[in-house]
């Protein structure tokens, strides 16, 4: 069984509180939950995970590589704009991901403009709120199923 893991960067715990008109009412237990019956519907192990923290978050990247890890569906949420250091764990894992976020952060403040992500990413899907996960996930699935055949 393909495994996917659902990785979520800094605030997101608080989806569903947090400024719910950019990023929508689902909580983050809710949008797993979404996620993980997507991922048993199409015979994929699903395990979701969130951090505030970006070390934890790196260790969570090299772990998946020791742990056979095909996927990841990444929203590296403020890191998206900052982290290197989760670029190059990505990289040293070599693990295929896909980068995800609620809001479209092409359409919001200048900062939030340039993605450490995106040009090392499968895809991005982005401005669907908690839509974007499902829409992610389906892609993972996809992109898993046609890597399997061609194997
Ligand atoms: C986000 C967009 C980021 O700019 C922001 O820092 C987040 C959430 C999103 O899902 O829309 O925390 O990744």
């Amino acid at each position: 069984m393909k495994k996917l893991l659902l990785l979520h960067g800094p605030n997101l715990n608080l989806l569903g509180e947090r400024e719910t008109p950019i990023y929508g009412a689902r909580t983050l237990a809710e949008i797993d939950q979404a996620a993980a019956s997507q991922s048993d519907a199409a015979g994929v192990k699903l395990t979701s995970l969130q951090s505030n923290s970006e070390s934890d978050l790196i260790n969570v990247i090299h772990q998946a590589k020791k742990d056979d890890v095909s996927m990841i569906v990444f929203n590296p949420a403020a890191f998206t704009h900052t982290s290197v250091a989760l670029r190059d764990a990505l990289l040293a894992a070599e693990l295929p991901f896909i980068e995800v976020h609620l809001s479209n952060p092409a359409s919001r403040e200048p900062f939030r403009h340039h993605s450490f992500f995106s040009d090392i990413a499968i895809g991005v899907v982005s401005g669907f709120g908690a839509r974007s996960y499902q829409l992610a996930v389906q892609a993972a699935i996809g992109w898993l199923d046609s890597d399997s055949t061609s194997e």
